[in-house]
This record gives C-alpha cells, structure tokens and sequence, in this order.
C-alpha cells in the first residue's frame, strides 16, 4: 500500500542553531526584521536580550547620507547600542557610489561604525523608494543591484563585515524571480540572503508563499545562509517554514512587533524546553524601558512619548479593553503618562512601579 509522502522534512539540522554569514557568527537563527518606526534601538536592544540572534536597524537611505546632511541626519537610525551585537545596519539605494559614500561616511563615526554587517534592502514595495529604482525594484535591475553589491563588497571586505541582503519573491504580483536573482547576488558577493516570500505587489498583504524560500535554498551553496521570512508567527509556523524550506533561519516581523518575547517563546518551543509567558509587570518593566530607550535617543520625553504612542498600540495588542487603552496612550506626553496608561492596562507590579525589581527604572525618573 502506498503511503503519502508528507510535505514536511525532518530538518538536517537541529531547529534552533548558530549561522556563520561570512566571518561574523551569529548565536542563533532566530533573527528580527528591519521595520520602519518599530525597529529602533531600545526596542532592538530589547529582542536581542530576549533571544534574537540578530537584529538590524530600521532602513536608511544611501543617497540622503550622501546628499542630505550626512550620517547626523540618520544618527537616530544608526546609532547602535554595545548589547545588541550582532547587528546589522540596513541601506537602501540605487546608486552604487551613493552606499559607498554613506559607508565611508559611517566607517568615520565611532558611534556608527561598530556594525556587525551590512544589508542591502532590495525589497521595499513604497512607491516614494521603487520609483527612485531603489528598495523592491532592484529586483527588476539585477546588474544595477548586483553592481551595489560587488562594491560594498569591496568596500567592507578589509574590515571584516559581511553583506547580506533582503529580496522578495519578486516585483510585479506573479513573478518569480527569487532564486534566479540571488544567484546573481551571491556571485556579486552578497554572504547571506533573506527572501521575504511576497512580491511587491502584495506589499504585506496575501499569504507567503515559502515554496520560493525553498528554491532559493536550493539555488545558493549550502555555506550561504538563506534566511526565510513572511508570516512566521508562533513556533508551529517557524517549524514548518524551517521544515518545508531546509532554510538556515528565520526572519521575524510583524510577530515581534509589541512582542519581543517571541524569540524566548520560540527558542523554548522548538527546542523543547519549558515556556512561561512573562508576568503581567515584567511587560510593564519591558515597555518602560522602551520609553526609557527612546527619551536617550531622542532627547527628551516628549519626542518619545509621541513616538512611543505608536508602538505602544503593538504592546497593547490582545489586552482587554485594548480600544480605551489605545485611546489613552494617543494622547502621551510624558512618561508620568506612560505609567498612567500601564496602570489601567494592569501592567503595573504589586508596588504600584512597573518592572520593580527589574532596575530599569531608575529612582531619579521614577514619577
Ligand atoms: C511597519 C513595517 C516596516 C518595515 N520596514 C522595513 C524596513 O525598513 N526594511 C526592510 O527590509 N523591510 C521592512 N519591512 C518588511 C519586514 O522586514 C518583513 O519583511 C515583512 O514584514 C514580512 O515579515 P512578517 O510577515 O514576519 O511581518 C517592514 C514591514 C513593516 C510591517
């Protein structure tokens, strides 16, 4: 009798493991996706102390370094924290001299450049980046794209830093040309390839189609990470993406995003080992040291606040009364707020102080 042949592989490797991406070793496959105005320092430095094994900046635009006030115009963006290593910053481009200037601009900035690689976006879908012939659209001119990539090569080759770079599965909405396209990456030098497995016409829309995850696998020498991204969600969906694509790893988006748990939560899942959700005060502490990250970065609380108020409708996902809470923290100025809206949100500890006895919460601005 014949028996079905189950779509799902027994992994080669075990699920959770180390990626080497040229010389830089990453601790484990379980990686954060760059996310505009989600992705910033604080919330990076956080994902990667909750098991990320690597992170990457929010994109940052190659020509505005070089044309529009230099690498202090996107200091909030590339400035990097000393926990979150590894770390990649992500630039997004059309011309190859432009990424080389904005290297040699950054390489000159001790604050910037102690970044672990660099990625090349080459799958934005905004209309303002692809008709620049920037972001997703590269993907329509792989010489052009190529070409970026040969020259940071060169470029970043002398110091040890690995380019890697993010495509989808391809431009107009049937197309299909990862695997084609990351070939030619590979051979301009790119040491690692993430496929986010939606074309630019479904934006983030539609559901990932991993089939293509796998043959850009099956495309690269085994020793170049591909990295598979696009609806990976809770550890069942990270299993079978591992599973059905033979992938080296795996990109997180949206899922981390008011979340940075997942990547505790997956490691434990997918290596069998015990998974307790975080008390209620411990996402309190957690989202106060968002805050706390931001007002450093930006300078004062009432810049984070306003920007905390965005990220704090991701944090509040799935919490009752998440409509009023919603409400409340559109209308933060300051981190007394802040500690307000956590109160009615239940995330505050025993103490009445969120995070107590978690010491991100320093005396001085407590309120
Ligand atoms: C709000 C938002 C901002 C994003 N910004 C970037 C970016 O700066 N660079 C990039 O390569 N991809 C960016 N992406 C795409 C994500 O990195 C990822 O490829 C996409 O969300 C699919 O993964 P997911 O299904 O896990 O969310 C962004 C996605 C979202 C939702």
């Amino acid at each position: 009798m014949q028996t079905a042949v189950p779509d799902i592989r027994p992994h080669p490797a075990p699920l959770v493991h180390p990626v080497q991406i040229g010389p830089l070793q990453v601790p484990s496959n379980l990686w954060l996706a760059p996310m505009a105005g989600i992705s910033d320092l604080p919330f990076r430095r956080i994902a990667r102390r909750l098991g990320a094994g690597l992170v990457c900046t929010e994109l940052v635009s190659a020509r505005g370094i070089r044309f529009s006030g230099g690498v202090r115009s996107s200091l909030r963006y590339l400035t990097l924290a000393a926990d979150e290593h590894p770390v990649a910053i992500q630039l997004f481009g059309f011309d190859p001299d432009d990424f080389v200037f904005a290297l040699e601009k950054i390489m000159e900035e001790p604050l910037l450049r102690s970044f672990d690689a660099l990625d090349i976006n080459m799958g934005c879908p905004v209309p303002k980046v692809v008709r620049t012939g920037a972001g997703s659209h590269l993907m329509e001119t792989p010489e052009l794209a190529a070409a970026i990539v040969q020259r940071c090569r060169r470029f970043l080759e002398p110091y040890r830093k690995p380019v890697t770079v993010k495509i989808r599965r391809g431009f107009a909405a049937d197309s299909n040309q990862a695997a084609d396209f990351a070939k030619r990456m590979a051979a301009a030098g790119a040491q690692a390839v993430t496929v986010h497995a939606r074309t630019r016409e479904q934006y983030y829309s539609g559901k990932a189609d991993w089939s293509v995850i796998r043959e850009v696998r099956q495309a690269l020498p085994d020793q170049l990470p591909v990295i598979g991204n696009g609806d990976i969600v809770d550890a069942a969906s990270a299993r079978r993406c591992l599973e059905q694509t033979g992938c080296d790893g795996l990109m997180i988006g949206r899922a981390a995003s008011g979340d940075p748990w997942i990547f505790a939560r997956l490691q434990a899942e997918l290596t069998g080992k015990p998974w307790r959700e975080p008390e209620l005060w411990a996402r309190g502490s957690v989202i106060c040291e968002h805050f706390d990250g931001l007002t450093a970065l930006l300078g004062d609380q009432l810049t984070a606040a306003r920007e905390m108020r965005h990220v704090l409708m991701h944090y509040f996902r799935g919490l009752p009364d998440a409509r009023q809470l919603r409400q409340a923290a559109g209308q933060l100025t300051s981190r007394g707020d802040l500690l307000q809206v956590l109160r009615q949100a239940g995330l505050l500890g025993a103490s009445g102080q969120a995070g107590a006895g978690q010491g991100c919460i320093s005396p001085a601005n407590r309120q």
